[in-house]
């Protein structure tokens, strides 16, 4: 199936945008780096699904946050990307169809999720390009 292309020249720090990839919703997040410090700050080992920000993003990128936009739980499509800027109490994603929580690595940190959100299989092409899929 075709890759997605996603320009990020526009996407500002702090800014998420909301696209589609295979039908489904796929969230691109410039993060700044006081979201990549609490994400870093975070113990890994107290999280129900433990990965650090490093390995959920490309090395020297770890501004650029790629995920599904699918809750994990259900498959609701979490706030906090394009409309909805509700980002929840932990600063990343917010599902409000049963409260999950994510954090600024859209990792699970509160509710009924039991995975952060997926990481796709993507490459940057340049330094304001990556192709999905
Ligand atoms: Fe997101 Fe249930 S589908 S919390």
């Amino acid at each position: 199936e075709a890759s997605t292309e996603v320009d990020l020249s526009a996407i500002q720090p702090g800014q998420a945008i909301k696209t589609i990839y295979r039908k489904q919703p796929l969230f691109v997040r410039h993060l700044t780096p006081k979201e990549i410090a609490e994400a870093n700050a975070v113990p890994v080992s107290s999280l129900r699904d433990p990965q650090t920000l490093a390995e959920r993003t490309k090395p020297g990128k770890a501004e650029w946050l790629i995920t599904m936009g699918v809750c994990t739980h259900l498959g609701c499509v979490p706030l906090g990307a394009g409309e909805g800027e509700n980002r929840g109490p932990f600063g990343g994603y917010f599902c409000p169809c049963h409260g999950s929580a994510y954090d600024t690595a859209a990792r699970i940190r509160q509710g009924p999720a039991p995975r952060n959100l997926e990481v796709p299989d993507y490459v940057f092409r340049s330094d304001t390009k990556i192709e999905v899929g």
